[in-house]
């Protein structure tokens, strides 16, 4: 149907994680472990991203709660403009940097021209105004070409 979609982004997959960003991530907790019953990580801080963050698995995708720790930041900019909810889908790929390679020729923007560490790997952003409205964010499968090149020593998650 589209021969233009690019070869790796045409092999997603899965989604990876659904984020949502809250304002108080032990209240959060409260209502996704305690209410709904899910079972959930530790809760992480990213001093870099400047916030704290849990998973929470249901099934093979993760919800991920996100809460800005100060207002200086993007995610702090939405939660202050727009309140608790939705943030963003996260699809995994095999290759990153062919897919933001690909999808820069096809006119998508991108908000990371590279991959650059995530929590759980290898991540880069796509601009809502290029995917409808919905901030996509994109990580890298296990073992894939960005896993060597951002983790040369290996790869250790925030907070372990
Ligand atoms: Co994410």
């Amino acid at each position: 149907m589209t021969p233009s979609v690019p070869v790796h982004v045409r092999e997603v997959g899965r989604v990876h994680h659904v984020a949502v960003v809250v304002r108080d991530l032990e209240a959060a907790l409260a209502f996704y472990r305690d209410t709904l019953g899910l079972a959930a990580g530790p809760v992480v801080p990213i001093p870099s991203d400047r916030v704290r963050i849990a998973f929470l698995p249901v099934g093979e995708v993760r919800i991920e709660l996100v809460e800005p720790t100060d207002d200086t930041t993007g995610v702090a900019r939405f939660l202050a403009n727009r309140g608790e909810g939705f943030h963003h889908v996260c699809f995994e790929v095999p290759d990153i940097s062919a897919d933001l390679v690909r999808l820069a020729i096809d006119g998508v923007e991108l908000i990371d021209t590279a991959p650059r560490p995530g929590a759980e790997g290898p991540v880069a952003f796509l601009h809502p105004r290029s995917c409808h409205g919905v901030l996509v964010e994109l990580i890298e499968a296990p073992g894939g070409p960005a896993w060597a090149s951002l983790y040369p020593d290996g790869f250790r998650a925030p907070g372990a």
